[in-house]
């Protein structure tokens, strides 16, 4: 076994065979970590090429043991675009939006459910379960699915868009809507876990669904031909995402594989953004938001689970933590889908609003190469798209009607 788990507040090792979700002696996260002398290797960089790209395409990097059943729907692989309208419209030389709701199930978590479900039945749990703000139970469900496990999550009542509620009943989860916000769920979830025998929890907090998740960062590289952008910007809400594609990054260079870094930027949504008010302040500990709120649904999150990991991300790669207020979201979801025809859930375009943002502020400059990431599809959550947008004109089937409403008759 070439890895283990590591504590990240005191150092703690475990072995790969504990089912832990938290450190045992000072409760903090954990995260797994290799022997990167033994990898080096066993890393054959040629054999990659030889794959198609995915997640799986690089599992030499993947905590999984030889010969267990990868659970797969065909998860990352996700386009790299080059955006020249939108990189123009924001007075940047180069950017690229990977955009993630191409996965499976239209989100990035598939990256990281792809990995946990496999570890479910490695180690030969019955159930999964999530708490989630609608995208990590869709992915969860289907995963569960396709592995044949039993899968439960518990949602915040009300609040989750309705698309991602569909494809976790479709997929045959059991949906518990809890009265409260996402972090109720998630504690309600944890506990749950911890009383409840053969249950496998796959929220963040599970580091092995955080190592699906980092192969975003490998993958952009190989898209790059090699290359490390300057800067790449996240949306934040439980605050794995941005951890996960920093050990990303990390792992390339310990490898020797990549000799740069790039700057890791987060953006949160105003209503809800204890990471980068702790960021703004300088502080080393977050102050969790009570009533969190923002349009943004799925980065709704008051008490962000890995706001360490995110902070020491940030901070270590010389990047910074912003916000972005709900109407800057709702723009720049539609400029994206207006100037590249990329159509992103609302917290997917804080990415965009962030760095719309910051190149005004001048924190990020026109000469960095900048890579957004895109986080879910836009289909997730498409009653959104009537606050944003004009509503469609409705005629009698008359030619001159129809030219008269669209302009044309002149
Ligand atoms: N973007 C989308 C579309 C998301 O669904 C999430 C998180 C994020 C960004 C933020 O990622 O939590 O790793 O910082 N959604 C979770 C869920 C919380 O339950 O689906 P994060």
């Amino acid at each position: 076994m070439n890895h283990h788990l590591e504590c990240i507040g005191c150092g703690a090792h475990y072995s790969s065979s504990e089912v832990l979700y938290a450190c045992r002696s000072c409760g903090d996260l954990l995260e797994v970590r290799y022997d990167y002398e033994s990898l080096r290797e066993s890393v054959d960089t040629s054999l990659w090429k030889a794959r198609p790209l995915s997640v799986w395409r690089y599992e030499e990097l993947l905590p999984l043991d030889r010969g267990s059943v990868k659970v797969s729907l065909g998860e990352g692989g996700t386009s790299l675009h080059r955006s020249i309208r939108l990189t123009e419209s924001l007075g940047l030389k180069r950017m690229h939006v990977k955009n993630e709701g191409e996965n499976p199930t239209g989100s990035f978590k598939d990256r990281g459910m792809t990995l946990g479900v496999s570890k479910a039945v490695e180690i030969g749990a019955e159930k999964v379960a999530c708490a989630s703000t609608g995208n990590t139970s869709a992915s969860l469900a289907a995963y569960a699915a396709r592995a044949g496990l039993e899968c439960i999550v518990v949602i915040p009542s009300g609040k989750v868009a309705l698309g991602k509620l569909a494809q976790a009943v479709v997929y045959g989860a059991r949906v518990v809507q809890l009265e409260g916000n996402f972090d109720d769920a998630l504690r309600a979830v944890v506990e749950l876990a911890q009383s409840e025998i053969g249950l496998y929890l796959l929220n963040s907090i599970n580091p092995y669904r955080l190592e699906g998740q980092k192969t975003l960062a490998y993958e952009v590289c190989d898209q790059l031909g090699g290359r490390v952008p300057d800067t790449v910007i996240v949306p934040v809400g439980n605050a794995g995402n941005i951890s996960a594609i920093w050990k990303g990054f990390q792992d390339l260079n310990q490898l020797g594989l990549i000799s740069d870094l790039p700057r890791m930027i987060g953006i949160q949504a105003e209503g809800a953004s204890p990471i980068a008010e702790a960021f703004r302040r300088g502080l080393s500990r977050i102050d969790p938001v009570p009533n969190p709120e923002t349009v943004a649904t799925a980065i709704r999150i008051g008490s962000p689970a890995s706001w360490k990991k995110a902070l020491r991300a940030v901070r270590s790669s010389n990047g910074l933590i912003e916000t972005v207020a709900d109407r800057e979201i709702l723009e720049a979801q539609k400029l994206l889908a207006r100037l590249e025809g990329i159509f992103v859930e609302p917290a997917s375009a804080a990415s965009i609003a962030g760095l719309k943002k910051l190149v005004e502020v001048g924190a990020v400059s026109s000469e960095e190469e900048v890579v957004c990431v895109t986080t879910g599809h836009g289909l997730k959550d498409p009653e959104i798209v009537e606050r944003i947008c004009e509503k469609p004109i409705t005629v009698n089937a008359d030619q001159n009607l129809i030219k008269r409403a669209l302009g044309l008759n002149r």
